[in-house]
């Protein structure tokens, strides 16, 4: 299977975990996009959406389905994200479509993380990957010392600008031996909105896609 095939084999399974008659929290990215794809094909059993970033919303519309505001809602069931690195204990690194912070907000509320991606994406130690971190822009200088200090190197990523009007930097040369500490200790710095670590809130299942099906990690 090609890696966006494992990707839709993947969304395709992540349905069987949608409970009828509820709001679904939806990530960002390819393999989220995929995953809107085939809720389109439920939209009838569900009562709507929750959006991780502006393109999915859109996107969610654009199938007809129902984009409700997170503070209008009390619970949320299940969020279904993809992830640009994720380890056998379920921490990732998110954020490489720049979504970090929306995201981290849903999957804090949400009751169950479903992470959805290819085998590409299952690693050893998190950090291949550049760990992108939203920051307040004047914080900019200030931010990329700190990091530099913690033994990062901070680059900015070029005409970007979150959702939120902030930018993004990716920080290169981390072997995240410690994802849960160094999440925290990323997200102390002043300025910094949060960092694409969901270490300490991981994800409660990863469905794999792999080239002979799919794999379930729990
Ligand atoms: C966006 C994300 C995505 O989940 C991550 O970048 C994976 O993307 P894709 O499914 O396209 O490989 O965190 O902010």
């Amino acid at each position: 299977m090609t890696q966006d095939e494992q990707k839709r084999a993947a969304a395709q399974a992540a349905i069987q975990h949608i409970p009828t008659g509820c709001v679904v929290g939806v990530g960002t990215g390819s393999t989220a996009n995929y995953f809107i794809d085939e809720l389109s094909n439920i939209k009838h059993k569900i009562d709507g959406a929750v959006a991780s970033s502006e393109a999915t919303a859109q996107r969610l519309r654009g199938h007809g389905i129902e984009v409700i505001d997170l503070n209008s809602i009390d619970a949320l069931p299940v969020y279904v994200d993809g992830t640009d690195e994720i380890t056998e204990h379920l921490a990732m690194i998110k954020g490489g479509g720049g979504a970090l912070t929306r995201e981290k907000i849903v999957a804090a509320v949400a009751k169950k993380f479903i992470c959805i991606a290819d085998q590409g994406k299952l690693v050893p130690v998190l950090g291949k990957f550049p760990l992108p971190v939203e920051v307040i822009p004047m914080a900019r200088g200030y931010v990329a010392r700190e990091i530099t200090r913690l033994g990062g190197e901070p680059v900015l990523r070029q005409g970007f600008i979150t959702d939120n009007g902030n930018i993004i930097l990716d920080v290169h040369g981390l072997q995240i031996l410690n994802p849960v500490e160094l999440e925290t200790a990323l997200n102390q710095i002043t300025g910094v909105v949060t960092n694409g670590l969901f270490a300490k809130r991981g994800a409660d299942v990863l469905l794999l896609g792999l080239d002979t099906g799919t794999r379930t990690i729990v």
